[in-house]
């Protein structure tokens, strides 16, 4: 199956009142344990890549080069999107030429009238397209590859005024962080998410830093209208865990236990199964 833009997939997860899971790529190991899982599972998929990922994986070109060819190669059925993730203006422009499905811009930085600007110029362009378009009002906190935000909670007409632009999915700082929350985080501010539900109705409303949200939170979040929710740092987490249990035991030492096929292997696996628990916890199983 060809890549899809986000569009069908996130109008069915608003209306089915589940959410789908964007994972974001570092590299083949980790592209390849994403779409066997969504596979496995019968899920469909968003793999998210951040401009600092991008120019890891060379480019991307190279990205749509291999997720393009591990769809076809693995047999994948289920819709996959690849999407920009934190997107400037420029990245935004250049995933778009490269053939990614999707993208993200996000403008939160910006005063709200240079955010709706780029946004509509960027809508346009999606449109005529065919891509999907994620924006972002407020700003999600703590950093993610250099994207640094200070997580201010969303302006209910702000995202309005965004939404209306026709964006195909909408991040709204709801007090989410990317990376590990704080012990003294005081959790997702519902409130801000209901008036902004409110405010922008069939919306997909969309939940960054999916790492280390309590289940109970999430299922909250996905009741209150968000349809697509961001998970990066918790693969990398289990990843790097099972990648240095499998040095720590000498593994690496027993026969050719230092072949990157095997090194990688643990790590991928636990990939996996992060990628499993979410898309259960998300409601997306069997949804493709
Ligand atoms: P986490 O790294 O906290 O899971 O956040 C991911 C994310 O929001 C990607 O944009």
């Amino acid at each position: 199956m060809a890549l899809v833009n986000a569009k069908e997939m996130l109008t069915k997860a608003k209306a089915g009142h589940y959410a789908v899971g964007q994972f974001n790529i570092n590299n083949l190991e980790w592209t390849k344990a994403i779409l066997l899982t969504a596979e496995e599972l019968k899920s469909p998929v968003i793999l998210g890549v951040s401009e600092g990922a991008g120019k890891y994986m060379c480019g991307y070109k190279t990205v749509v080069g291999m997720v393009t060819a591990m769809i076809e190669e693995l047999g994948i059925t289920v819709p996959v999107a690849l999407h920009l993730d934190h997107g400037s203006y420029e990245g935004a422009k250049k995933c778009i030429e490269a053939g990614f499905s999707s993208i993200m811009f996000d403008g939160s930085h910006y005063p709200i009238e240079e955010n709706i600007e780029k946004t509509k110029e960027l809508v346009g362009i999606c449109n005529e397209l065919g891509l999907s378009i994620e924006a972002e009002v407020g700003s999600i906190g703590g950093e993610e590859d250099g994207v640094i935000g200070m997580g201010e909670c969303a302006d209910p007409e702000e995202c309005k005024m965004i939404a209306d632009l026709g964006v195909t999915m909408l991040a709204a700082g709801i007090g989410n962080i990317h990376g590990v929350y704080p012990e003294n985080w005081p959790g997702l501010s519902f409130e801000t998410l209901e008036k902004i539900q409110e405010k922008t109705g069939e919306m997909p409303l969309v939940l960054h830093g999916g790492t280390g949200i309590p289940d109970d939170m999430i299922k909250k979040a996905i009741a209150l209208g968000v349809s697509k929710i961001n998970v990066n740092t918790e693969c990398q987490l289990v990843f790097a865990e099972a990648t240095r249990k499998y040095i720590e035991a000498g593994k690496d030492k027993q026969g050719k236990g230092f072949d990157p096929r095997k090194l990688l292997a643990p790590g991928t696996e636990a990939i996996k199964a992060k990628v499993k628990e979410k898309m259960e916890i998300f409601g997306s199983v069997g949804k493709a």
